[in-house]
């Protein structure tokens, strides 16, 4: 079964910005922010949401624009999993490794998504269409084992229906996505 919430992060095809534009929100981010504590977390996020990913020269621009050392920036950045230094694919998968999901099969989950798309933890296809990293509990656990895949939970997945999840995403499908909060759907 397949539940649907909301929770994505990302762009659409045809809102793409040029450099100069991208760095001019940034700045604006880092003007907004800068003389607020606890600053950094924040303009990251929102550094990641304007360029889909944070990579090095764009946290050396936040570690000027906001004096701190590029090694902080770096280590926040390096410390949390939501931060990502590599571009990622279209679609973000993400398998639960939360202990309901882990015993309930959530590794077999996770393997058939890494033979199916032919990756591993942390990778992208080389299409960018998916990109699959695990996180922990995303309070699913009735209904473990549980995926998201963008802003989608999927619920009590089946190994060998990963196919099945998966082909509701590719490129044809993104065409007409499925509407959010439509329920649960048999997988
Ligand atoms: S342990 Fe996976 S949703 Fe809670």
């Amino acid at each position: 079964m397949t539940e649907e919430s909301k929770t994505k992060e990302g762009c659409c095809p045809g809102c793409e910005a040029s450099e100069e534009e991208l760095l001019a929100r940034l700045d604006e981010v880092i003007s907004s922010y800068k003389e607020k504590p606890g600053a950094l977390i924040p303009v990251l996020q929102l550094a990641q949401g304007i360029y889909g990913y944070l990579p090095e020269h764009v946290l050396k621009h936040i570690a000027r624009g906001m004096d701190k050392p590029y090694s902080e920036v770096a280590g926040v950045v390096g410390f949390y999993s939501f931060f990502s230094t590599v571009p990622r694919g279209r679609n973000l998968i993400r398998v639960c490794m939360g202990t309901a999901c882990y015993v309930r099969g959530g590794m077999q989950v996770l393997d058939a998504l890494k033979k199916e798309l032919g990756i591993d933890v942390g990778e992208t296809t080389e299409d960018r269409e998916f990109s699959l990293e695990v996180a922990r509990c995303f309070g699913a656990c009735g209904l473990a084992p549980a995926i998201t895949i963008n802003d989608i939970v999927h619920h009590r997945v089946k190994p060998a229906r990963v196919n099945q999840i998966l082909a509701q995403y590719s490129p044809a499908e993104a065409a007409e996505p499925v509407a959010a909060g439509a329920g649960e759907r048999s997988n």
